[in-house]
């Protein structure tokens, strides 16, 4: 699975908005700037699956970020429901443990080979069947918080690229983690992996919440695959223009 990626089809944004209108808003913009659009909880809450109707309608690819972790029945289950739905990627978090992934991994595959064999998948969803990733640690969660808190004895640097293994293992197709551990992943997994950095911050951009930022071209430059940005895009004044300048600076590396 060598991916063949231009600068446009690795920007994924983030549709961090709280109804169907405001999605659409988002969609119909940048449709033409951007890669991918991810659903994330705060729409999907708002909207279920009124936005997998809706990336449809556009024809544009979708990433739901629902972050699965539950029991690996209940995630099977979710992970069938999920391809059904046609979404492009999909994910659940690591720290659901090897049993979860295992069951995803398997139930995904299941699903998406009776849709094969039902005949009702289009020649791009055959061409192209759902990714599943793992979130390794969440990209607002620094050092400190995983040791202190949570009490991970292994630290960070070296709990990104263990999970990221765990989750290939198990036989899932990337993660999500933040573009610093992004090069030890590569090492770990190879380049048949997928590696999705959100905690994006262009120079020009406020950093946010998030603890473990890197611009777009230096995580394209460390082997991520995909960036995903939120505020720097939904937010920004022209939001087209700054879409176009993340996909320039990505373009460049
Ligand atoms: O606005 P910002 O660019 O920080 O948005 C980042 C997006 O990526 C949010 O939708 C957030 O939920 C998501 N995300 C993340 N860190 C992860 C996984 C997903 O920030 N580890």
């Amino acid at each position: 699975m060598k991916r063949q990626l231009t600068p446009k089809d690795r920007l994924i944004v983030a549709l961090d908005v709280s109804s169907e209108a405001e999605a659409r808003a988002l969609i119909e913009e940048l449709k033409d700037e951007v890669g991918v659009f991810k659903c994330g909880l705060e729409l999907f809450t708002a909207c279920g699956t009124t936005l997998f109707a809706l990336a449809k309608e556009y024809g544009v690819k979708l990433f739901f970020d629902g972050k699965f972790h539950d029991i690996p029945n209940t995630v099977a289950h979710a992970c069938k429901a999920a391809v059904r739905q046609s979404v492009d990627i999909f994910n659940l978090h690591a720290l659901g443990g090897a049993a979860m992934m295992e069951a995803a991994a398997k139930a995904s595959a299941e699903a998406y080979g009776e849709l094969k064999a039902s005949g009702s998948l289009s020649p791009a969803a055959l061409a192209n069947p759902p990714a599943l990733i793992a979130v390794t640690i969440l990209t607002s969660m620094d050092a400190k918080a995983l040791q202190d808190e949570l009490k991970v004895q292994l630290p960070l640097a070296q709990m990104v690229p263990y999970l990221a293994q765990m989750a290939q293992r198990c036989g899932l197709d990337g993660v999500v983690a933040s573009a610093q551990e992004a090069g030890a992943i590569r090492e770990v997994c190879g380049d048949d992996f997928l590696i999705v950095t959100p905690g994006i911050r262009p120079k020009w951009a406020e950093a946010n919440d998030q603890s473990r930022i890197v611009t777009p071209g230096d995580a394209i430059a460390r082997g991520a695959d995909y960036i995903v940005v939120g505020r720097p895009i939904v937010k920004a004044k022209d939001r087209k223009a700054a879409a176009r300048l993340i996909v320039e600076e990505l373009a460049a590396v």
